[in-house]
């Protein structure tokens, strides 16, 4: 059977930084609180004109770039996303009109940060089976759109930017080797935007109530976390036949330094084998592993045949985990 081959990577950030200091003006906390709770030193923000689909597209056509794919050959476009340019239609379609992909299947994937896994576990599906050659998947997020600035939980952590692997069809024994996902929807009111949809529409007064913000139950969510996100990425290592010494390199979600480093020490894994951006990035949800890949690739830290690993956590609550060897 033919694998699904991760054949360009591309990413793409404002160029706004809001470091820790700026924050300090903003709400009541430190720079020294963000950076030992969260990793965190600063994050990137959209201008006010600026919309989604406007980064996913930059990131896209560099992961087209390097795989040296034209557009006009791309089967599907999938943007993993939790802020689209507007409810309706997908933002995928908007990227698929600045690319110029005609015809091609273009929609969005809502999974929280595990947008990303989500996606990529879909379009693997699409190409081992041999239905489609050429799939765009992209992680964007501009979660500065939906911050509370008065809420110091939340808008020290979230960040935007966007991320995009270009997949194709391969030989084994490149490709994905095992990916996995998971949801517990119990967990539901754990990480949420609440209005605006159909449980509570937009109104004046879920404008003034503040329903339009991200909520989230941080403490909780990081718990969970770590052992989701361990047990996971202990699944697909074992599905692809490997251990977790075998893991060239950890490509995690970037949402905690701390549930980052939870996760490698029991597994075992090496710092020199995780990469980590969060400190100039933030937690940019769907887009973080496709923006921390692309850096990694760029900087030359993946080669041939790498064993890599990624992995996530996030709103709904959903998990999932990739093993891929390049
Ligand atoms: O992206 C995927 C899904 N999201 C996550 O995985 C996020 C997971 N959660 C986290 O990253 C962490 O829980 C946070 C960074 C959000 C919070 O860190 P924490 O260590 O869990 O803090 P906490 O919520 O337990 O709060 C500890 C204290 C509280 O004060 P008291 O009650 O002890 O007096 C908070 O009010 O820290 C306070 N606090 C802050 N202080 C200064 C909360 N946020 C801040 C802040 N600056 N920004």
């Amino acid at each position: 059977m033919r694998s699904a081959v991760i054949a360009g990577t591309g990413s793409s950030l404002p160029e706004r930084i809001l470091t820790n200091r700026d924050l300090e003006k903003i709400v009541d906390t430190s720079d020294d609180w963000i950076l030992t709770r969260t990793g965190i030193r600063e994050r990137r923000v959209a201008g006010p004109g600026e919309r989604l689909s406007l980064y996913a597209t930059k990131a896209a056509e560099q992961a087209l770039a390097m795989a040296g794919i034209p557009s006009s050959r791309l089967d599907m476009i999938i943007c993993a996303t939790v802020t689209p340019d507007m409810p309706v239609p997908a933002t995928a379609c908007f990227i698929q009109n600045n690319l110029g992909a005609p015809k091609c299947a273009a929609f969005d994937m809502q999974a929280g940060c595990s947008g990303f896994i989500y996606a990529l576990t879909v379009a693997k599906q699409f190409i081992i089976t041999g239905r489609y050659g050429a799939i765009l998947v992209i992680g964007a997020e501009l979660l500065s759109k939906y911050i509370d600035w008065k809420d110091r939980t939340t808008c020290v952590i979230f960040s935007d930017g966007a991320g995009a692997v270009l997949m194709t069809a391969g030989d084994p024994p490149r490709g994905v080797l095992a990916t996995s996902i998971h949801t517990d929807g119990a967990m539901a009111d754990y990480i949420m935007i609440p209005g605006g949809g159909t449980a509570y529409p937009t109104t004046e007064t879920t404008v003034r109530e503040g329903l339009h913000t991200i909520k989230m139950r941080g403490n909780e969510t990081f718990k969970i976390a770590i052992r989701a996100i361990e047990e996971v990425s202990r699944e697909v290592i074992q599905a692809a036949g490997l251990r977790p010494e075998d893991i060239d390199l950890f490509v995690p979600h970037q949402a905690n330094l701390r549930i980052i480093d939870g996760v490698a020490q029991r597994l075992g894994l090496d710092p020199s084998r995780i990469f980590v951006n969060i400190d100039r990035i933030g937690n940019t949800s769907a887009a973080s592993i496709p923006i921390a890949l692309d850096e990694a690739v760029r900087a030359g830290l993946v080669k041939k045949e790498s064993i890599l690993l990624f992995a996530a956590f996030g709103a709904g609550l959903t998990w999932g985990a990739s093993v891929v060897r390049w």
